[in-house]
């Protein structure tokens, strides 16, 4: 592959939201992956894991979606409030069938939010609940003045209202957010979102619930009948080796679902491209941002576990479907505003997985490391000769170019030649993920067989860089200084 980097030449920026996360109530994500309580023998901060905490500060998670999902549209918010005695117990109908003893509600969410040092996503019930209910909850969580709301945030030993960076208008109001039909919906969208008050200075982005995969149906009515209501619209799209109803396995798979999987993740363009196209006829001046909010690999779960629990190992292989997605959103970069992989602990392409007092950061967690320098950086275009299985970005911040390559093969090397137009590469340092396996993976007994190690199959002379990139590899190069 030959490129050539036009290094000056303006692009759109890509915005650090594309590193959210999405973490829901369901099966070890919330309950184990991130709250554990305060009386746990597991190290944490008012109940919430420190480890994982710590994990994903190094990540620079910038935003996380709560509670769902499925869940979102279930989920009565005052359930979830004041003394831990009093709050309702619920069945968590679309996840496994447990309990819901409701000890992680608002108060316990905004506290990690604090702890992550990143912004809220909040997703609100349009499926089972009311008008009034969601008032009520933008009331409580934004509200500085007098109000019942207020007042009873306040009795509940929370003086200042929170920053509430985002608010989801229902999720997959398609399906299982009320079955509804996109002209319905379109109507109890823009109904809903007016009581999405404004309480302070501080501006709440509002997301209308879009289409799934490829429902362009879905996009052309939200966008005819809503678009000056709203700041966001979503998109949902999950990685398959196959058919939905056929998972493929996570580890042990065979050659041709390494492939498919990848292609199924790549599908992503397309959905961006044509959904983009749609969007451009009713805000052609790219106000309203495409919002991935959730995406990722969807695998079988483990064998042994809870099928409700959607807990799936993560490979080498999701690293690829990790950084080629990402690499997708960046292209995309002037209409997607925000994406949320699926999810951030024990559930689908996971950053991280948890076993009692255990911890692991998977494939998938590095290639979220690996990009940080992405976050709000400027997308710098190239041109040349590009080959089908590498899938790469480049941006630049602060004067600095940060390369990122992504080889998908299983079994072929490629040599990269990058020419920067106008002027020399800074010194580079490089880091890289690779294994020999298409199932690699980090386990309980083997935390680190897949790890960021530091990457010198480079050479650079003024503004020439060629690059050897191993199979199934993920490599960021970055210009470190002069
Ligand atoms: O991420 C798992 C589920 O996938 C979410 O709850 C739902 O929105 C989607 O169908």
């Amino acid at each position: 592959m030959k490129l050539t980097i036009l290094a000056d030449k303006k692009g759109p920026l890509i915005s650090k939201y594309i590193y959210g996360q999405f973490a829901e109530h369901l099966g070890r994500c919330i309950y184990e992956g991130v709250w554990v309580g305060k009386d746990s023998e597991i190290p944490n901060v008012n109940g919430i894991r420190s480890d994982v905490v710590a994990a994903l500060r190094q990540i620079k998670v910038p935003v996380v979606r709560w509670p769902g999902g499925c869940f979102a549209d279930e989920y009565h918010w005052k359930d979830g409030i004041g003394p831990k005695e009093n709050r309702k117990k619920i069945v968590n109908t679309h996840w496994g069938g447990v309990t819901e003893d409701n000890t992680f509600g608002t108060h316990e969410f905004f506290e990690l939010i604090n702890q992550l040092g990143c912004e809220a996503y909040v997703n609100g019930n349009v499926g089972s609940g009311t008008v009034y209910e969601m008032q009520e909850w933008v009331d409580y969580l934004t509200n500085p003045g007098e109000s019942p709301m207020a007042n009873l945030r306040r009795e509940n030993v929370r003086q200042e209202p929170w920053r509430l960076a985002f608010f989801g208008v229902g999720n997959e109001s398609w399906g299982c957010g009320g079955n509804m039909r996109p002209e319905y919906y379109a109507d109890l969208y823009r109904q809903y979102q007016t009581y999405v008050r404004q309480y302070s200075t501080e501006k709440t982005y509002k997301i209308a619930c879009g289409p799934n995969i490829d429902d362009y149906h879905w996009m052309e009515v939200l966008m005819k009948e809503a678009t000056p209501f709203m700041d966001g619209i979503s998109l949902h799209h999950y990685a398959l080796t196959g058919a939905w109803e056929d998972k493929g396995p996570a580890l042990n798979f065979p050659e041709n679902h390494w492939y498919s999987l990848v292609e199924s993740a790549q599908k992503m363009d397309e959905l961006i491209t044509k959904h983009s196209q749609i969007m451009d006829q009713y805000d052609p001046e790219k106000r309203v941002g495409l919002i991935v909010d959730e995406w990722g690999s969807w695998l079988a779960v483990e064998p042994g576990t809870n099928p409700g629990f959607l807990y799936q190992q993560n490979t080498i292989r999701d690293a690829m479907v990790a950084a080629v997605t990402l690499n997708i959103f960046h292209k995309h970069a002037d209409r997607v505003q925000m994406a949320n992989i699926a999810q951030m602990v024990n559930v689908l392409q996971a950053m991280i997985l948890t076993d009692g007092p255990d911890m692991i950061k998977t494939p998938t967690y590095h290639v979220f490391d690996l990009y940080q320098n992405h976050q709000d950086g400027e997308l710098i275009a190239s041109y040349g000769a590009e080959n089908q299985l590498i899938s790469h970005t480049i941006s630049k911040k602060a004067g600095r170019l940060t390369i990122s390559l992504c080889n998908l093969s299983v079994d072929q090397a490629f040599t990269l030649e990058l020419k920067k137009q106008s002027g020399a590469y800074q010194e580079l340092a490089g880091r890289y993920i690779t294994a020999t396996q298409m199932d690699a993976h980090n386990s309980f007994v083997e935390p680190e067989t897949i790890k960021v190690r530091g990457f010198a199959d480079f050479k650079c002379v003024e503004d020439q860089l060629t690059i050897c990139l191993p199979p199934m590899s993920v490599v960021t190069l970055t210009e470190v200084g002069s």
